[in-house]
């Protein structure tokens, strides 16, 4: 008899222990573990402390010895430029294993690190697969990433080696890599000596150019190299993600928890089967790519759709479609946001009726809240069901979700559904006290969170419980908002610090502060994420300007915005200045951030109790039309 949502959750509670270790039989082990959860050191947890496998192995090997070697593993499709390919099982592992060979002759070793910087090709999860073949610690860094972003994630992990391609494509311009690369470097003091590039023909520079070693050349006389027998507490990469502060988190995933939960996610949330084709819409450099375009797919067997384009543009928005049409794919993973283009550019989804949508089955969501508009609009024109579903860099798969796989449950707009076994999801009150349905507070996890959650952040145990764990004693701080209703249902409604979700790309409002406030006109600025139609949100600057400043609002709106592409990246968004007389704070001195986005966004506000002066936030309602 299948087990109902209700029991597996309760199991999944009461005994972890016995429940992540059946799951645990979901993967290939060196040493089999003997118990799953490890609580010595609690709050800090580990999991299958005892047992040691290789996540690569698990991803490639195992498959072509299960005789599945021709199946398709990932298959790439640039609508950029037009390319396709398919890699088999037997060709991708082939193609890892030089690649680690690679890696292994410039001495990259068990537990180094190596920064990966690369746009969605297929020598990107190749390059992250051949670090796990070889123990080493990949750390993806996001392309639309300037290097001074680049540089602070160099200084941090401290790699040995850096992977790189020579440039990306974006619509209307290529974006030269290796200028970055070289620019990051020098301004890094861990500036590692081995680089290796992938040259691509629609780009200018080159390996050579740079004198850098030629992906090709390496691969092309490499021995292959085989799985290295990791700790499953070992880990498996460093992806860093935005904080509060301008300085990236490095969230760490170990291997073991990693490949059990990933494992199950993909059977009992998204319910996808080693015959499926299936389809994350995102990019390997954040954390919906490395669980669901790499990880995922591969470690059950089946096949990943790797795409480089855009939802719109690229050339049209039937983009999706035509990748979902040709490649047969069941299910598609993506951000609202793509949707949000589609619907904006095809309204009428007229696009849709030129292709065969007959594979297609199920439409996820994540990286920022799915409005109830356009759930409804995707439902409607889709004709399949459209799953919400609610986590972060630092859990790596759901933490609420409709579990196609396990119970589907009714699908209902500004709702991800239910917490996802494993997670004993609970909203609490500032002081820590426990809410009732429909009260609104901050969602926390009570420990210990699952296996393939973070299992710190590199280098800084003090900053790992500062952030997440000391808030509210016992359990993991999310850092959004939200409520339980009567029926358990979770509703996500955002977040309660300074982070923003831009596009369903996360961002600090801090860094961008940091880089504005260096401008030598700006005394004082608060950077806001405010509604956005298309993106969600996107940042809005309001700045004080020191007195005798001399510079026309235009002029300092086009000087800020260049300081901000340049210092953290196009991905930034960063367009809205304002200048402004002043600045609303509390009297100790923190600005009332939220206060404000709530006054820009034209929402009902409170004028909090520890306002420092109140004619402040009133002159700036006035002059911001409120
Ligand atoms: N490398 C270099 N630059 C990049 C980049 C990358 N990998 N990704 C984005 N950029 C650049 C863009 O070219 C753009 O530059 P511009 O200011 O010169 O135009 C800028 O960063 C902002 O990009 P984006 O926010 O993506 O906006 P867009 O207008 O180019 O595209 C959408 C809008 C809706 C099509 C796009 O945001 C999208 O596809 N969103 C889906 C979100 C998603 O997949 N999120 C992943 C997390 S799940
Ligand atoms: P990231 O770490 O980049 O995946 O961003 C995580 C943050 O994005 C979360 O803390 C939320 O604020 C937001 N987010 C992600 N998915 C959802 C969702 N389904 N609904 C609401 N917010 C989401």
């Amino acid at each position: 008899m299948a087990s109902s949502y209700a029991d597996v959750f309760a199991r999944s509670i009461d005994d972890p222990n016995g429940f992540w270790l059946d799951a645990a039989s979901s993967v290939d082990w060196i040493t089999p573990p003997s118990r799953a959860l490890d609580d010595s050191a609690a709050p800090i947890y580990r999991w299958f402390p005892d047992a040691t496998l290789n996540t690569s192995a698990n991803a490639l090997d195992r498959h072509v010895a299960a005789g599945r070697g021709d199946r398709p593993a990932l298959i790439w499709d640039s609508a950029m430029t037009g390319e396709q390919r398919t890699f088999s099982y037997a060709e991708l592992l082939d193609e890892v294993a030089r690649f680690a060979g690679v890696l292994t002759a410039h001495g990259v070793t068990k537990g180094d690190r190596v920064i990966v910087y690369m746009p969605m090709i297929p020598e990107a999860a190749v390059a992250m697969l051949a670090c796990a073949r070889i123990g080493a610690v990949h750390s993806v860094v996001f392309g639309g990433f300037a290097a001074p972003e680049l540089a602070t994630r160099i200084d941090d992990a401290r790699p040995v080696a850096i992977v790189t391609a020579s440039g990306g494509l974006e619509p209307g311009r290529t974006v030269e890599y290796l200028p970055m690369v070289r620019d990051a470097l020098a301004l890094s003091e861990s500036a590692p000596a081995t680089v290796i590039v992938k040259d691509r023909p629609q780009i200018t520079g080159s390996a050579a150019d740079f004198g850098w070693l030629d992906w090709d050349d390496q691969t092309a006389s490499a021995q292959a190299a085989d799985p290295v027998e990791v700790s499953a507490t070992d880990p498996l990469y460093i992806l860093y993600t935005s904080g509060t502060t301008g300085k990236p988190k490095g969230v760490v995933r170990d291997n073991g928890g990693h490949a059990v939960a990933l494992m199950w996610s993909m059977r009992n949330v998204y319910d996808v089967d080693p015959d499926d084709v299936w389809w994350t819409a995102s990019d390997v450099g954040w954390v919906v790519g490395h669980s669901y375009i790499v990880y995922g797919p591969l470690l059950l067997g089946a096949t990943t759709v790797m795409y480089e384009g855009k939802p719109v543009g690229t050339p049209d928005a039937g983009a999706f479609w035509r990748v979902i049409a040709e490649h047969g794919v069941s299910a598609l993973f993506t951000a609202p946001t793509a949707i949000r283009a589609i619907r904006k550019a095809d309204p009428e989804a007229a696009e849709l009726a030129k292709y065969d949508m007959s594979s297609f089955s199920t439409l996820f969501a994540a990286g920022e809240r799915l409005d109830p508009d356009t759930f409804a609009w995707a439902t409607d024109k889709l004709g399949v069901p459209v799953v919400d579903h609610w986590w972060q860099t630092e859990t790596g798969w759901a933490i609420v979700a409709n579990l196609r796989g396990l119970e589907p449950m009714p699908l209902k707009p500004g709702t991800a559904t239910v917490p996802v076994p494993g997670y004993d999801v609970q909203v609490l009150d500032a002081e820590g006290g426990r809410l009732g349905p429909n009260a609104e507070g901050n969602i926390v996890v009570k420990l210990p969170m699952p296996p393939g959650t973070l299992a710190g952040l590199w280098g800084d145990e003090a900053r790992f419980r500062s952030s997440y764990l000391n808030a509210f004693p016992g359990y993991y701080l999310t850092g959004d908002s939200g409520y339980i209703d009567d029926g358990g249902y979770v509703f996500v409604l955002g977040r309660s610090d300074d982070v923003i979700n831009v596009a369903g790309h996360r961002l600090s409002t801090g860094s961008i502060e940091a880089v504005v406030a260096a401008h030598p006109a700006v005394a004082e600025c608060a950077v806001v994420g405010i509604h956005d139609d298309l993106k969600g949100q996107r940042p809005s600057g309001y700045v004080v300007l020191k007195a005798g400043a001399d510079i026309a609002e235009e002029q300092l709106r086009s000087e800020l915005v260049t300081m901000v592409r340049d210092e953290i990246g196009a991905v930034a968004t960063f367009r809205d200045v304002t200048v402004v007389q002043g600045l609303p704070k509390t009297r100790s001195g923190k600005i009332l951030r939220k206060t404000m986005r709530q006054i820009v966004d034209g929402e009902e506000y409170a004028v909090p109790s520890t306002i420092e002066d109140p004619a402040v936030l009133e002159a700036l309602a006035e002059q911001l039309g409120r």
